[in-house]
């Protein structure tokens, strides 16, 4: 039976960072998962999310055309997705006329059955989530993500959806497990009951859009062209509907609401389920550009192994709720449970096998282990089916320390010293073998890179990918088998360095990317000389402190200039005038934490009084870049 998954469709205006890689991350584990249970294909879609107006303007600051730009983002994902190794099967980019063509298709569907009309829509818009912002007055700012929406009146088609209120309601009703986990499925529950209002599926404001049959200044809404991607991609296959659409949970809303509302109004089937998982975040905080506290996963692949990775967010995190990324949490587990314990356990078995039996597994059995291995595959196996990852790795762990104990119980040493011991020492190493391999299958979605070298260490014939659940039981391991070349699987890391390694290379991967985006000069540039030398004391009469953006507004009849409300932690705001509005949209700079000299001598600027100055650095001709903070700080700290 098949079995067709998906990722988000990625909006093309950020590159990859670790937010995206979570979810892909997760979704190749439940595509290796899948396949264990026996599905036959099973398909795994992703891609890039290209139109709209925010694509539009990303590419013109890059300096390229949306096709151009496209490309090259869309081709960084695949990059990512391929250096770790993560199985897509299909790449759908929105741009592809491929896509297009579906889009028209489901949009004349629609049509033909009567759910689609004109109208006339004059509201407020988010341009940054491409979003009309339903009951906002002008000046009303996005409720999601808080800045400014502007007044558009269109001309658009319409799609029914209030005429699928009900049609929703019940489907919430009759498959509870539409919408998972629960708690999403009431959220959006709750919502539908508000009641529907329709939704105006063109824009004639975009050009950079799937035009629309017949009216050519028409493109379609990016959701009404996006959500259509997961069919293209299969379209001609007998793939449809898909299994599972896997999601991050602020776009819950689409895929639970929309989603189903067209395809009905197309006559076509809806997927099985639609599991929202919460949010990464990195040390508690909401990674975002304006906190300048993104973190990338190349940097954490490169030092660590894509599979460290893998195995943090998917044990650290319970699947479904926000749980929070911090590179001493990553490399603490990953020293506690992967170097000392899985790592651990292997080695010694198999340097036990390879000491006291010449490398060949020997036969015999020991009941205690065989009962807590058959226990660990039936609770892992449902708790994967149910993706709930860490208590699928709990109980595997459970396994292994059970393993450990049991070794250390039995002490090979001392049994390989006794004359009557050979038959015990025979029992214990088949046991820990064999309790070894069923750990490496059970855990070979969530560690496919390490589990295939234990797994040939462990000299198994038929490679892992070909394992099934059934075939899982105890007692496969061959006696007799000759295990493979020993080698650590999983070598102990050293934090520091290791800490510091990744934040150099998240430094120059965040720079690669802003090139990429065109949001950096790519040439580099000659450093200007070093000025003047000066001593501590000259540096600490400069008073730089850490300030928040608390709003920011161009000042009237100069174009560089930005009047900035900065929070220094102070009884009132400061009011700083900074040269830097051709480089920072002011919505951008409300939030963001930035360095301001707080003890420079005050300035009148076009009539505003600036008390304080940002920091900046800048090459010549080239834009500033303002100074923040990977880490988060308060505000008001003095930087020395
Ligand atoms: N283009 C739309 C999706 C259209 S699907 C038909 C979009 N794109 S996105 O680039 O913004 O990707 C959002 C998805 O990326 C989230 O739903 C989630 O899967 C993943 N994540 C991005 N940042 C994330 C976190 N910080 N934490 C968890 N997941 C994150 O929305």
């Amino acid at each position: 039976m098949k079995y067709y998954l998906t990722t988000p469709i990625y909006y093309v205006n950020a590159a990859p960072h670790i937010g995206h890689t979570y979810t892909t991350i997760a979704a190749d584990a439940i595509k290796r998962f899948k396949r264990m249970q026996g599905f036959d294909p099973v398909v795994l879609t992703t891609g890039t999310d290209e139109h709209g107006q925010k694509v539009e303007r990303a590419a013109k600051a890059a300096g390229k055309t949306p096709e151009e730009f496209t490309t090259a983002v869309a081709a960084e994902f695949r990059r990512q997705w391929d250096e770790f190794g993560l199985q897509y099967d299909r790449f759908v980019r929105t741009s592809d006329p491929r896509h297009h063509e579906t889009v028209r298709w489901l949009f004349e569907r629609c049509m033909k059955n009567g759910h689609i009309y004109k109208g006339s829509y004059t509201g407020q818009y988010c341009v940054f989530d491409e979003l009309y912002v339903n009951e906002a007055k002008p000046g009303d700012p996005c409720p999601d993500c808080g800045r400014p929406t502007e007044t558009v009146t269109e001309e658009n088609y319409f799609f029914k959806l209030s005429a699928f209120t009900e049609r929703l309601l019940d489907l919430y009703e009759k498959q509870p497990d539409f919408i998972l986990p629960e708690s999403r499925r009431n959220e959006v529950l709750s919502f539908v009951k508000q009641g529907l209002n329709d939704l105006s599926i063109t824009r004639t404001t975009i050009k950079w859009g799937i035009p629309v049959p017949v009216e050519g200044h028409h493109v379609f809404y990016v959701w009404f062209d996006a959500l259509i991607a997961y069919m293209t991609a299969v379209k001609d296959t007998d793939l449809w509907p898909a299994d599972l659409h896997l999601i991050g949970k602020e776009i819950v809303r689409f895929h639970a609401i929309f989603w189903p509302a067209f395809l009905w109004a197309a006559d076509l089937p809806l997927p099985k389920h639609i599991y929202a998982h919460g949010w990464l975040l990195f040390e508690h905080d909401k990674m975002s550009k304006s906190r300048g506290n993104i973190v990338r996963a190349e940097p954490i692949r490169k030092v660590m192994g894509a599979d460290a990775l893998r195995y943090f967010l998917l044990r650290e995190i319970v699947f479904g709720q926000d749980g929070s990324f911090s590179y001493d949490a990553l490399i603490g587990r990953y020293n506690s449970e992967l170097a000392n314990g899985l790592g651990n356990l292997a080695s010694r078995t198999l340097t036990l096998i390879q000491q006291y039996r010449g490398g060949a597994v020997p036969a015999g059995n020991a009941q205690q282990v065989q009962k807590v291995a058959c226990e660990t595959i039936g609770t892992t196996a449902d708790a994967f089916y149910h993706f709930e990852f860490s208590k699928g790795l709990e109980a595997i762990w459970t396994l292994l320390s059970a393993v450990d104990k049991f070794i250390v119980e039995q002490a090979p040493w001392n049994l390989a010293k006794r004359p009557d011991g050979e038959a015990q020492l025979d029992s214990a190493l088949y046991a820990a073998a064999e309790a070894l391999r069923i750990a490496t299958a059970l855990l070979s979605p969530i560690l496919p890179e390490s589990c295939a070298k234990i797994w040939s260490q462990l000299g198994m014939p038929e490679p892992l990918e070909s394992v099934r659940l059934d075939s899982l039981a105890w007692g496969q391991l061959r006696a007799g088998q000759k295990i493979g070349q020993i080698a650590a699987v999983f070598p102990r890391i050293d934090a520091k360095p290791a800490i510091e390694k990744m934040r150099e290379l998240e430094t120059q991967v965040s720079a690669e990317q802003a090139v990429l985006l065109g949001k950096a000069p790519a040439v580099s540039q000659q450093p200007a000389p070093a000025g003047p030398q000066i001593t501590i004391d000259d540096f600490s009469k400069i008073d730089l402190r850490v300030g928040q953006v608390l709003s920011a507004e161009r000042v009237k009849g100069a174009d560089k200039l930005l009047h900035l409300k900065v929070d220094l932690a102070e009884a009132k705001p400061r009011s700083i005038v900074a040269g830097i509005a051709e480089a920072y949209a002011p919505e951008a700079l409300v939030g963001r934490k930035v360095v301001i000299v707080a003890n420079l001598a005050p300035r009148k600027l076009r009539g505003l009084t600036s008390n304080g100055m940002i920091v900046a650095a800048s090459i010549e001709g080239g834009k500033p870049v303002l100074a923040g903070f990977l880490e988060d700080i308060p505000v008001g700290a003095r930087l020395k």
